[in-house]
């Protein structure tokens, strides 16, 4: 197992370090490459995303990413997301997984990751008019509401598509697709919601959803607010899978200028989005479960002041390893040893 680990910037490193902390812990031989990538790249190399760093992710099982980004590089050319934003188009990671748990709460977002507004044309007129163009094609379209749909087979059933399709004809598009595609999944329910009017039920009712499955843009919004229903950023985690290839496992948030170098940032999505490389790239489900619940042990003992509590980030990671070394078994342990 390699991994590419690209901790990026702001509060990107603070947290990667406390997931590569907790996956040290783990009875797992997994040889782990850092890469520079975003703002600290483009000031090391003029590049967000360097020749080199792409090839090892291309190389890798798996990418653990950080965040990109920060007031620094607003007026860059090219930007830090660009890099990430090319890292996806790059490994064609087209179904971003957002898993949105807690409480009561317990809903799925996967947005289309690699099309719509964020590849389409764009540039400036010579009237001085800007434009940025969305396209979809059907088979864009068709790969990640399969995927959705054996997501939602696999958990509740129950499948929401989002749209914009009483304006947008990329949108009718999608809800044509989709319904076509249900015909082969009659076990799992499917409802179209133009995505307006489905914020207020991400907003009010999170409770009632299972998967929800919507174009990029709309997945990147609808994705943070479910993120702040569900005890907010700093838990959320996600997975962005291709068909083959390595995935890339990074948290909904970005890197946080507001917090960044005071030590108090939640590494909890984090140490979640390592959960689904566990779960995603290695099939160990049962070690991602493992680390799930080490996390749940640290968010109720050892909260970071995003959760009202006062741990820092180091503090947070040390609650989470500790419970870990309690919940592996004694066997698993031994292995452990053996191993390294
Ligand atoms: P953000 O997600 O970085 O921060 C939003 C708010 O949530 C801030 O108040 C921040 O302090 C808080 N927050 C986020 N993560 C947290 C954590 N782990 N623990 C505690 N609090 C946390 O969004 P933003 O401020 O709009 O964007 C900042 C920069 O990050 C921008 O340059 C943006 O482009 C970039 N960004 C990058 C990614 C990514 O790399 N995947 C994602 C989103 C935004
Ligand atoms: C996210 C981020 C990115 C996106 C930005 C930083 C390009 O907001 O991962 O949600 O819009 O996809
Ligand atoms: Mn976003």
């Amino acid at each position: 197992m390699r991994l590419a680990c690209l901790p990026g910037d702001g509060i990107g490193p603070e947290v990667t370090a406390e997931a590569l902390r907790v996956l040290a812990t783990l009875p797992l031989k997994v040889e782990v490459v850092e890469l520079p990538f975003g703002g600290a790249a483009l000031d090391a190399f003029g590049d967000p995303l360097p020749a080199e760093t792409l090839a090892a992710c291309h190389d890798a099982d798996a990418v653990l990413l950080g965040a990109v980004g920060g007031p620094r590089w607003d007026a860059a050319t090219p930007r830090p997301e660009a890099g990430l934003l090319g890292l996806r188009q790059a490994l064609d990671v087209y179904a971003n997984l957002r898993p949105a748990l807690h409480g009561d709460v317990d809903l799925l977002v996967v947005r289309e990751l690699v099309g719509g507004l964020y590849l389409g044309e764009r540039g400036v007129r010579d009237d001085g008019t800007v434009f940025d163009t969305c396209e979809y094609h059907p088979s864009q379209v068709e790969r990640v509401a399969r995927r959705a749909f054996e997501l939602a087979r696999s958990r509740r059933g129950r499948l929401v598509s989002v749209d914009k399709a009483n304006v947008l004809e990329t949108s009718r598009l999608w809800r044509r697709v989709v319904t076509e595609l249900a015909a082969d999944y009659p076990d799992v329910e499917l409802r179209h919601a133009l995505v307006d009017s489905f914020a207020i039920e991400v907003a009010l009712a999170p409770d009632t959803l299972d998967v929800v499955v919507t174009e990029n843009m709309f997945g990147d919004i609808l994705s943070d607010l479910a993120s702040g229903v569900a005890g907010g950023l700093g838990l959320a985690a996600s997975a962005s899978l291709g068909d083959s290839g390595p995935g890339i496992f990074e948290p909904v948030h970005g890197s946080a200028p507001d917090i960044a170098g005071t030590g108090t940032a939640n590494p909890a999505a984090m140490i979640r989005s390592l959960a689904l490389a566990l779960e995603h790239a290695l099939g160990r489900r049962d070690l991602a479960d493992v680390v799930g619940g080490a996390v749940d042990d640290a968010l109720a003992a050892t909260p970071t002041p995003d959760q009202g509590g006062e741990a820092t980030t180091i503090e947070f990671g040390d609650a989470v390893v500790a419970s870990l070394e309690r919940r592996l078994t004694t066997e698993e342990k031994t292995w452990a040893t053996t191993l390294s």
